[in-house]
């Protein structure tokens, strides 16, 4: 068996984690979901999500990653022998590339405005002419596909350096960076004259704009916001070392993944009310509303500049984390190499990120119920995929997995305490997550 990679340093593993689960759902999916739900209604349907869901399948991922070092497979057959609950990963799989095929589509958007921004193209136009840029970049086959490509060849660069030289590097120099950029956006938009207009309406629980659908993304863009339900987590907690603290780690993620999301709206809304522009712009408003608001601000070219550096950074520190499920499973299940296990990787990617990129324009007449391939893929990822997902890791922790493993891994095998965590997760993974998310499948299903 060829040695297995890892990180290097807690630290590292932190950042990577983190790196996973801070990426396009806090900065461009969770302001625009939030705007279109009722603001601060939403968020705290969102948090409550978090806390009774999110952490608990964090740290169910953790600990069958890290009591196994091995990836999904291997560890669902080592952790249940003569059991066929590691079928399971082949949805996990699957979800992880559906996830990547639309991701790196808006990826390749942030990397054409970054283009635009650093070439000062990006300021001096009209409203309308920031949503004419935009839409003329969805009906052009040739850019989408061109800047989607570009940046999966250079995610795939990345993974062709491991998991130390890659991934950890990676995710060390660009989440500190991507803190700091978020930071002076924040201080930048609270000092903006429409600020508390924007806070107002970023927090303030409007319920009467939350519908039943409204919650259900709440939950939707949770799982998808923290990587959960692919065995993301369960493989990069397979390179964790075995005397970290897997709830603390679990909580810093979540933490620190609601903490960007929250802040990415403190960083728009003030912005989008002092220009006076719509806050329900939905999913085109950091294309066609941010760059307006920019070129109004003094420095604008460094700020548009800056903004897309940090969608870029969140970006690309998520697709490598989507990249690396399928690759570990190649190399340790199909006895790959790790080139050759990305050349596999890359290649179903960039054939299913086509399709999403051309579903826009060339394909845009193929529609089931209304969406196109892109919106088919945002939906089945994050509603069915890892809501699905979630739901098998929460039962198969809660209800199947031997507890002395549970107990082994929280308590790193006696030497921490975990007197309050392990019943809270227990309680978490047999009932509130089981139940929420069945009543979430009637909802969908329409039968509620
Ligand atoms: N959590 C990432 C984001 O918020 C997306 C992602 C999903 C990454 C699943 C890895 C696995 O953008």
């Amino acid at each position: 068996m060829t040695k297995r990679g890892g990180f290097a340093t807690r630290l590292g593993a932190i950042a990577a984690a983190v790196g996973s689960a801070v990426g396009l759902g806090n900065i461009w999916r969770f302001p625009y979901e939030a705007g279109m739900n009722g603001g601060g209604a939403f968020i705290l349907v969102y948090i409550g999500c978090i806390l009774v869901m999110g952490i608990p399948v964090i740290l169910s991922e953790f600990i069958i990653g890290r009591s196994t070092h091995s990836n999904m497979k291997a560890a669902l057959r080592r952790l249940s022998p003569g059991k066929k609950y590691y079928l399971f990963t082949y949805l996990c799989i699957l979800g992880s590339f559906v996830v990547i095929g639309f991701y790196s589509v808006v990826c390749g958007w942030i990397i054409e405005y970054l283009y635009q921004a650093a070439i000062g193209q990006l300021s001096g136009h009209t409203p309308q002419e920031y949503n004419e840029m935009f839409s003329s970049l969805v009906a052009n086959p040739w850019r989408c596909v061109g800047w989607t490509i570009l940046f999966l060849i250079l995610n795939f660069f990345v993974m062709s350096r491991g998991v130390e030289k890659g991934i950890e590097r990676v995710a060390r120099v660009m989440m500190p960076l991507l803190f700091v950029i978020l930071a002076i956006f924040c201080i930048n938009s609270l000092l903006m004259p429409g600020a508390s207009k924007g806070l107002k309406f970023l927090f303030y629980p409007n319920f009467s704009a939350l519908t039943m659908r409204g919650v259900l993304d709440a939950f939707g863009q949770a799982f998808l916001s923290l990587s959960i339900g692919i065995s993301c987590l369960v493989t990069y907690s397979s390179y964790f070392k075995d005397d970290t603290s897997l709830a603390k780690d679990a909580i810093t993620v979540a933490g620190l993944d609601t903490l960007v999301a929250i802040l990415s709206g403190v960083m728009i809304f003030p912005a989008v009310f002092s220009f006076g522009v719509e806050p329900t712009a939905g999913p085109r408003l950091i294309f066609e509303v941010l760059p307006g608001i920019f070129q109004q601000m003094t420095g604008g070219y460094f700020w548009a500049l800056l903004f897309f550096l940090l969608v870029f950074f969140a970006s690309l520190t998520s697709t490598i984390s989507l990249s690396e499920i399928p690759i570990t499973f190649l190399i340790e299940e199909r006895n790959l190499t790790r080139n050759r296990a990305i050349n596999w990787a890359a290649l179903v990617t960039f054939v299913l990120a086509t399709l999403a990129a051309l579903s826009f324009n060339v394909l845009d007449d193929i529609k089931l119920w209304g969406k196109n391939i892109f919106d088919m893929m945002d939906y089945a990822a994050s509603n069915i995929f890892m809501l699905l997902g979630g739901l098998f890791t929460a039962v198969y922790v809660g209800w199947i997995l031997d507890r002395k493993v549970v107990h082994n891994q929280l308590t790193n095998n006696g030497r921490l305490k975990a007197r309050f965590v392990e019943p809270y997760l227990i309680f978490c993974l047999r009932y509130v997550a089981p139940v929420s998310i069945f009543f979430i499948f009637l909802y969908l299903t329409g039968i509620i």
